[in-house]
């Protein structure tokens, strides 16, 4: 409904991860550089990881388009909350190999023979999985076995895994060391920073059609936009297109630092609670603290009673009368 009022051809803010929008920071560049490389020189297994709504999904899209063009094969898994089975099972599907009725030793040999069969013509073929931060160890245990797929020199299947910050983390425990050990390559996707988001919106802007994209979001708006959504693009782009609906609302030509902030209070982008892990961390950690409180508590109070004690046995000794039930506490 804004789109004549500012001069956009086509929605700026879509969330939808859009290749053709693509805003190509040095980290982004670097992350698709990586993805790109290692496919292209046959590195085997590659991780990128990033915090939620960095453009990890925004560059495989980018990658799978350039692939496409490539003829290089590739399976894509986006939803990875998968058993082992179901995960070779999707797999081979999307290579397009037949799976009905096949056993799990028979799929693992169909997918080892096309691997294989590619390579001999000289082609290349890529396992990417998008949302990776949900693999089941098990699950990770199947990629690992499909990384021994290989010659003495090269790798036969690309494999890409992309996910959260929580893959890291599983990449590091001591069940998948021997995974973690056959990464080749890594990238990492972290927030923007102002002058990158100020580049974003505007490139954004005049991709939908806006030839004054500084006047629509002139410098004191970016400058909250960016403390607002610290930098990371999805909550840019729901910020961004809430700001074009309430400027339109109210017929104003430029987008304010005041409609950035009435958006963000709306959105409750500076409420953040701990999760349920962290909060129950933190519950332990509280009883933990009473306990000792507690504890010192009690050792005092055996302490003073002995002071008290050793008193009074030194003034019956003294013949001072002892006096009885003066408690120190
Ligand atoms: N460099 C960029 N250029 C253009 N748009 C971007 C860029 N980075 C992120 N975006 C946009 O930000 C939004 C979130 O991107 P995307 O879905 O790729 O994030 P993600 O890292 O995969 O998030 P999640 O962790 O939730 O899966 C999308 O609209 C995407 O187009
Ligand atoms: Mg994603």
């Amino acid at each position: 409904m804004y789109k004549h009022f500012y001069n956009l051809q086509r929605n700026p803010f879509e969330i939808t991860p859009d290749p053709s929008f693509l805003f190509a920071t040095k980290k982004h560049n670097e992350a698709l550089a990586t993805l790109y490389y290692g496919v292209k020189r046959r590195k085997g297994f590659v991780v990128m990881t990033g915090e939620v709504g960095t453009g990890k999904t925004l560059l495989v899209r980018c990658l799978l388009q350039i692939l496409s063009r490539a003829n290089v094969a590739y399976a894509y898994v986006f939803n990875p909350r998968l058993s082992p089975m179901e995960f070779l099972q999707y797999i081979a599907g999307d290579f397009r190999l037949p799976t009905a009725g096949k056993s799990k030793s028979e799929l693992l040999l169909d997918l080892s023979s096309y691997v294989i069969a590619r390579f001999q013509k000289g082609l290349t073929t890529v396992l990417v999985v998008d949302e990776a931060h949900h693999l089941s160890i098990d699950v990770l245990e199947e990629v690992r076995l499909l990384t021994n797929l290989e010659t003495h020199r090269e790798k036969l299947l690309q494999i890409l895994l992309v996910g959260q910050q929580e893959l890291d983390e599983k990449l590091d425990s001591t069940d998948l060391r021997q995974l973690k050990q056959r990464i080749a390559l890594r990238s990492h996707l972290g927030s923007l920073d102002l002058d990158e988001t100020r580049g974003y919106v505007h490139r954004r802007l005049q991709l939908a059609g806006n030839t004054n994209p500084s006047e629509l979001f002139p410098r004191e708006t970016i400058l909250e936009l960016h403390q607002q959504s610290r930098g990371f693009p999805r909550l840019i782009n729901t910020v961004c297109e809430n700001a074009l609906i309430h400027g339109y609302a109210r017929q104003s030509r430029s987008i304010t630092p005041e409609i950035i902030t009435e958006i963000a209070v709306d959105f409750r982008l500076n409420v953040e609670r701990p999760s349920t892990a962290e909060q129950s961390t933190r519950g332990n950690g509280h009883v933990v603290e009473v306990q000792q409180a507690a504890m010192t508590l009690l050792d005092l109070y055996a302490h003073l009673r002995n002071a008290q004690k050793s008193e009074t046995d030194l003034r019956a000794t003294v013949g001072e009368g002892a006096r009885k039930n003066e408690p120190y506490i």
